[in-house]
C-alpha cells in the first residue's frame, strides 16, 4: 500500500506528513526557518531555506515512520501563496523572496488598476483587484525599484513551485497557487495573456498551469539522494496553502464553508462556478478541486491578536501555566469565559497588522473601544476573541450575500480546538458549527491530492469522503447569538467611523 507525502512551505516552518492511502498519519515533523524584515513593511525569506527545511523535514519523517524509499507513491506540495522567488538564466535565486504579507508595492498596486484599465477592468480578467501581499505587484516593484535584478529575472516562481523545481527540475505551478499571483485567467484556469500584455510582462516568466491533481513531473536523482528517496516519484500540482487547507478540511462540495482561526483568519467556501464579489472585498481563486473555484476572505490578524494579547498583557498567565504545564491559552479563555457574552459593551478591533478582508486597509489598527472601570482581564480577553471572530463573521456575511449556501460551517486552526471559541464562533455566526477528524491542514490536502493524482482515489472529493468525517458539533445558544446580532452592526460601524483616523496616524508615523 504507497504512503504519500505531503510538504507545506509555511511561513514559520517546513512540514511534512506522511499519510497512508487510507488517510491514516504515520508521523509528521516540522522545520523551521527565520523571516526578515529589512524595512518597515517588507517581508522576505531565503528560498534555499525552504529546500533545506524540505529535505530535513522528510528526512525526518521517514525515519519516525519507518518507511522505505519504495513506500512512497507520491508527494505533493503546499505552501505560503503570493510570494516570489526570482530566478535567473542559470536557474540561481537572485534575491531573497517578498513574501505574502509584505506591505511595499502599495503604488504598484495602483500602476495596475490603472494599466488594466481601472479597478472593475482588473476583476473582469483575473477576479480579483490588485492587493499589496499579491504577486504581480512584486513583480512590478523589482522592475521599478531593481531594475538591475528585473533584468536578470528569467522565472518567477510561488514558494512551494520553487521548491518542485529542485525536487524535480520543472518550472510548474498549479490553479489555486497560481489565482492568488494575480496574473491567472480564474475563468478559463490559466495565465491571462490580456494582462500580461498590459502589464508589459512576458509570459515566459511564469511557468506551466496544471490542475491541482495532475503529475507536474517526478523526482530527480539529486533530489531523491539529497532526501533519502529514489528517483522517479510522482510530484503532483498540490495547492497554495488555503485550497490545500480546505482539502484537509473536505470542503470541497457546495454548502461546506470552513472557519480557520490561526494567525490570520480564513473563511473559505467551494463554489461550482466562479462567484465573484463585485466589491473585491473577497478572494476568488480556482479551487485545488479539478475544475472548481472557491472564495474566501482573509483576517490579517484573527488568532494572531490573541497571540499579541498573550504576549504583551499575560506575563503573569504565562508563568502561572509553566508551573502548572499548560497551555497559557487555557487560563485565558478562562478567564475570558467569566466575561458575559459582549464584554458589557467593550469592542476590540483586530487589525493589528493592518487588513485584508474586507476592509483592504493597511493602515487599519488595532483598538478596544467602549472601556469602563467595570472592565477587567476577562473582559479584555474576550473581547479579543470576539473581535477576531467578528471579523470572520464579516467574510461569512459577504459569502451568504452572494448567495452561497453556509449550510455546515467546519472550524480548524488554534479556534477550534478550544470549546469556549468553538461556542464563541457559533453564537457569533449564529449557526452550529462542527470539527473534523483531521487537523493537519495544508500537508494534509496536498497528501490527499497526492493519493488521488496517483491513482489511490478517482479524485481528490472521492479521497475526501474516504477519510474525513464530522466529529464535534456546537450548537449556537440563541441568547448568545441575540447579544452578538446587536453588537455585530456597532462593530462593522466602528471601523467606518475610524477609516480617516487610522490613515491619519500612519500619516503622523511614516
Ligand atoms: C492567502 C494568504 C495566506 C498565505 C500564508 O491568501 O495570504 O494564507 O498563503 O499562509
Amino acid at each position: 500500500m504507497p504512503v504519500f507525502l505531503g510538504i507545506d512551505i509555511g511561513t514559520s516552518g517546513t512540514k511534512t506528513l506522511a499519510m497512508k492511502d487510507s488517510g491514516e498519519i504515520l508521523a509528521s515533523a516540522t522545520e523551521e526557518y527565520p523571516l526578515s524584515s529589512p524595512k518597515p513593511g517588507w517581508s522576505e525569506q531565503e528560498p534555499d531555506h525552504w529546500w533545506k527545511a524540505s529535505v530535513d523535514s522528510v528526512k525526518k519523517v521517514m525515519k519516525l515512520a519507518k518507511l522505505k524509499p519504495a513506500d512512497i507513491g507520491g508527494i505533493g506540495l503546499s505552501g505560503q501563496m503570493h510570494g516570489s522567488v526570482f530566478l535567473d538564466k542559470a536557474h540561481q535565486v537572485i534575491r531573497p523572496a517578498l513574501l505574502w504579507n509584505d506591505q511595499r508595492t502599495a503604488a504598484e498596486c495602483t500602476e495596475i488598476e490603472s494599466r488594466a484599465g481601472g479597478r472593475s477592468a482588473l476583476i473582469q480578467m483575473v477576479a480579483n483587484p490588485a492587493l499589496t501581499g499579491f504577486t504581480a505587484p512584486k513583480i512590478l516593484w523589482l522592475r521599478n525599484k531593481e531594475k538591475k535584478n528585473f533584468d536578470k529575472t528569467v522565472q518567477v516562481l510561488l514558494p512551494k513551485d520553487y521548491v518542485r523545481f529542485r525536487l524535480t527540475g520543472d518550472f510548474a505551478t498549479e490553479v489555486s497557487d497560481a489565482s492568488g499571483t494575480l496574473l491567472l485567467d480564474v475563468v478559463n484556469r490559466n495565465w491571462s495573456s490580456k494582462l500580461l500584455g498590459k502589464l508589459d510582462l512576458d509570459a515566459s516568466l511564469l511557468p506551466k498551469v496544471y490542475e491541482s491533481e495532475d503529475v507536474t513531473g517526478v523526482l530527480t536523482e539529486s533530489a531523491a539522494k539529497a532526501m533519502g528517496l529514489r528517483a522517479g516519484i510522482p510530484v503532483v500540482g498540490g495547492g497554495g496553502d488555503q485550497a490545500a487547507s480546505a482539502i484537509g478540511n473536505g470542503i470541497v462540495g457546495r454548502g461546506v464553508v470552513s472557519a480557520t482561526m490561526g494567525t490570520s483568519g480564513v473563511v473559505f467556501a467551494h463554489s461550482d462556478e466562479v462567484q465573484v464579489d463585485p466589491e473585491g472585498r473577497l478572494h476568488t481563486f480556482c479551487h485545488a478541486v479539478r475544475g472548481k473555484w472557491h472564495v474566501m476572505g482573509c483576517v490579517l490578524s484573527a488568532g494572531g491578536s490573541l497571540q499579541w494579547y498573550r504576549n504583551q498583557l499575560c506575563q503573569a498567565e504565562i508563568a502561572e501555566a509553566k508551573k502548572k504545564k499548560i497551555d497559557p491559552y487555557e487560563l485565558i479563555t478562562a478567564q475570558a469565559a467569566d466575561a458575559p457574552a459582549g464584554s458589557e459593551g467593550l469592542f476590540f478591533l483586530p487589525y493589528l497588522t493592518g487588513e485584508r478582508t474586507p476592509h483592504a486597509d493597511p493602515n487599519a489598527r488595532g483598538c478596544w473601544i467602549g472601556l469602563s472601570l467595570r472592565h477587567g482581564k476577562p473582559h479584555l480577553a474576550r473581547s479579543v476573541m470576539e473581535g477576531a471572530t467578528y471579523a470572520m463573521r464579516d467574510t461569512l456575511e459577504i459569502i451568504r450575500s452572494m448567495n452561497i449556501p453556509v449550510k455546515e460551517i467546519r472550524l480548524s486552526g488554534g479556534g477550534a480546538r478550544s470549546p469556549f471559541w468553538r461556542q464563541l464562533q457559533a453564537d457569533i455566526y449564529g449557526q452550529p458549527v462542527v470539527t473534523i477528524n483531521a487537523s493537519e491542514g495544508p500537508a494534509y490536502g496536498v497528501a490527499l491530492l497526492a493519493a488521488a493524482g496517483t491513482g489511490s482515489y478517482k479524485s481528490v472529493v472521492e479521497a475526501c469522503k474516504a477519510t474525513i468525517s464530522v466529529v464535534t458539533k456546537t450548537a449556537n445558544k440563541a441568547a448568545a447569538t441575540k447579544t452578538y446580532n446587536a453588537g455585530y452592526p456597532i462593530y462593522q460601524q466602528l471601523y467606518r467611523s475610524l477609516k480617516s483616523d487610522f490613515a491619519s496616524i500612519q500619516g503622523l508615523i511614516q
